[in-house]
C-alpha cells in the first residue's frame, strides 16, 4: 500500500515531523479493543465518537470490539484554529441516542487540559446512562489541569501539538495515517 508518510510536514511554516507510525497505533487499538470486547460483552454499549478528531480512532476500534454494539457522535466547539484553549465548551452537535440505562464509551482523540472531558461527564449525569467509560487514544498528563477519569488511554505523550490520525492543527494533518508531533527546534 503506498501511504502518505511524508518525512515532514509544514502547516502555517509549523513543521511536525512523524511521533507514532500507524503499526504503533494499531496495536494499540486492537489491545485496547479485546479489553472493551471483554469488560462489555452482553452490554451493548453506546461508543459515542467526539468530533472532528475521534473519527478515525473511533472506526479503527469499534472494528476491534468483537460484541455487538452501537454508535452516535458529538460534537463540541474546537479550538477553532488556535493551538490554545479558550477555556470554554460548547456543544454543536448533540447525541441523538436516548441514552438513559445505557453503557456509554466516549471515544476521544486526545486529552489536553481535561476541560472537554470534564464537561462531557457533567452533561452526561442528567441522563442517567448506566455507566460512562472514557477513551483516549492521547494523553497530554503535564498540560491536564482538570480532573478526569480517564479508563483507558492509548499513549501518554509529551504536552507538544500533534497532528495526524484524525487529528489538526487549522483543520490540516488528519488525514496522515500517522501521527506527527510539532518540531520545537524548527
Ligand atoms: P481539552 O479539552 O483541553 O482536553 O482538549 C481536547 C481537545 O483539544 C481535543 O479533542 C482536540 O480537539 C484538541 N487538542 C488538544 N491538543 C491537541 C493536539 O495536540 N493536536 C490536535 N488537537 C488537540
Amino acid at each position: 500500500m503506498d501511504l502518505y508518510t511524508p518525512d515532514e510536514f509544514y502547516i502555517k511554516d509549523y513543521r511536525f515531523v512523524p511521533y507514532l507510525t500507524r503499526d504503533e497505533i494499531a496495536e494499540r487499538v486492537t489491545a485496547m479493543g479485546q479489553q472493551l470486547s471483554t469488560r462489555f460483552e452482553d452490554k451493548t454499549p453506546i461508543f459515542v465518537g467526539i468530533l472532528n478528531g475521534a473519527f478515525m480512532f473511533m472506526s479503527d476500534l469499534i472494528r476491534e470490539v468483537k460484541v455487538p454494539l452501537e454508535i452516535d457522535f458529538w460534537k463540541l466547539s474546537s479550538y477553532g484554529d488556535e493551538k490554545v484553549s479558550t477555556g470554554d465548551v460548547s456543544e454543536i452537535k448533540a447525541i441523538d441516542a436516548n441514552i438513559a440505562d445505557r453503557h456509554l464509551i466516549l471515544v476521544e482523540d486526545i486529552v489536553d487540559t481535561g476541560l472537554s472531558m470534564q464537561y462531557m461527564r457533567r452533561q452526561l449525569q442528567s441522563h442517567a446512562p448506566a455507566s460512562v467509560t472514557t477513551i483516549t487514544l492521547l494523553h497530554k498528563k503535564e498540560a491536564t489541569r482538570y480532573e478526569v477519569k480517564l479508563d483507558y488511554v492509548g499513549f501518554e505523550i509529551e504536552n507538544r501539538f500533534v497532528i495526524g490520525y484524525g487529528l489538526d492543527f487549522a483543520q490540516q494533518g488528519r488525514n496522515l495515517p500517522h501521527i506527527y508531533i510539532r518540531d520545537e527546534n524548527q
